[in-house]
């Protein structure tokens, strides 16, 4: 008997991300030599520190329930961080602990969502954000931005998707796919534009900490303080501390949007896992030279990648500002022929790139944005090199 599934499941789509980094996975354990610029995750390991701390919580029999919303002791420890870095002031029943970002992303969206309500998201997008909008009963209201601006918001187009149904606009910068910071004076007219419409403003800080450009992070409660109140502070462990797998992240806001948050994880998942929570007290808490080793190295692989993008016929890459992404522009690519056969798009060039090369990499159709491809430089020099040659010999077979 086949089972029905729930309606709103119709329009969800799967993660396209984590199917490409299967595939890859699996040609690799065939023994396939697969050169993967897919993955969203630091190649470092997690700094010895954490990694002690978490041992240390499990010897110590660390293993029974926490509070759902997380140990006090980290909870604290967000605040401290949030105010000496972020000079943003919260108390500690303005924070959630939850098992990685995307956790808290779903739980404020279904905190927040009704049918029919609507979350402002600008393309390129992390796939995650339109589809746990979905997955709330809430539409996205995808706006467009342009590589020639650096991917910056139009303040003009965000006053045109503003509607009495928005509930939440959410900003990412650096942005995932595609690395670029919104700058300060852009951040304060999407801020002057917000300050006529009563919504929360999500900002997901997770990439905060990759930052290539010699101004120190900023996030728009920073350039717009009036607007602090009704900011949500999206931030996690995964890409700082490289702890993908140990899922841990959190969000500081309004009271009762963090109220709205506990209650869905009260009763779905509750609290983080309890030791991985005291790895994350030591992550905010020591010390800070393994982060800064992780971020040069991503600051050195960074020029390496674009620089060799650039050098591919048809290809265009912007050096990102921030996060481990170069998002480039393939458009010429698009529509030429490679074994008799159209390139038709963006996902058809990244199945050709796996199928025939042995690269994954995601295809910016999956991100809002056709005519782009995102590699992910959270790789080793070699593979760089060698992967990107790789792509270079697609290209070149190209007519
Ligand atoms: C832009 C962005 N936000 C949030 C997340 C969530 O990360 P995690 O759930 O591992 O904390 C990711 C992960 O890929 C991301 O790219």
């Amino acid at each position: 008997m086949s089972q029905q599934l729930a309606r709103r499941l119709k329009t969800v789509k799967p993660s396209p991300t984590l199917a490409l980094n299967a595939k890859a996975r699996a040609l690799a354990a065939k023994g396939a030599d697969v050169l993967s610029f897919a993955a969203g995750e630091p190649d470092f390991d997690t700094p010895t520190h954490i990694k002690d701390a978490i041992k240390a919580a499990l010897d110590a029999g660390f293993t029974k329930y926490t509070a759902t919303g997380g140990i006090p002791e980290l909870k604290s420890a967000i605040c401290d961080k949030l105010l000496r870095e972020n000079q943003l002031t919260f108390t500690p029943d303005q924070v959630i602990v939850s098992t990685g970002g995307k956790q808290a992303f779903s739980n404020c969206f279904q905190a927040l969502l009704s049918p029919g309500d609507e979350v402002v998201i600008f393309s390129p997008y992390w796939v995650s954000y339109p589809e746990m909008v979905r997955l709330a009963d809430g539409e996205p209201k995808i706006v467009d931005t342009q590589a020639s601006d650096n991917w910056t918001p139009d303040p003009k187009e965000l006053r045109r998707a503003l509607s009495p149904r928005t509930r939440a606009v959410v900003f990412n910068s650096p942005s995932n796919p595609t690395g670029a910071v919104i700058s300060r004076p852009a951040l304060e007219a999407l801020a002057e534009v917000l300050r006529g419409h009563d919504c929360l403003i999500i900002t997901d800080d997770i990439y905060e900490r990759l930052l290539y450009i010699d101004e120190p992070f900023f996030n728009i409660a920073n350039v717009a303080p009036d607007l602090a109140p009704r900011t949500l502070v999206v931030n996690g462990f995964s890409k700082a501390f490289s702890m993908t797998g140990l899922r841990l992240g959190y969000a500081a806001g309004p009271k009762e949007v963090i109220a709205g948050m506990q209650l869905i994880q009260d009763q779905s998942t509750s609290n983080a896992s309890s030791v991985i929570q005291k790895g994350g007290l030591a992550a905010l808490t020591g010390p800070t030279a393994p982060i800064d080793e992780m971020v040069k190295a991503f600051a050195r692989r960074r020029l390496l990648m674009t620089g060799l993008l650039n050098k591919i016929p048809g290809v265009k890459c912007r050096l990102p500002d921030g996060a481990f992404y170069c998002f480039a522009d393939v458009g010429e690519l698009i529509g030429k022929s490679y074994k008799g056969a159209m390139v038709s798009g963006s996902m058809r060039l990244s199945e050709i790139l796996i199928d025939d090369f042995l690269v994954a990499a995601m295809p910016g159709e999956v991100f809002g944005a056709e005519g782009f491809i995102r590699f992910s430089f959270a790789t080793g020099d070699a593979n760089i090199e060698r992967g990107i040659a790789r792509f270079a010999d697609f290209v070149s077979q190209l007519s």
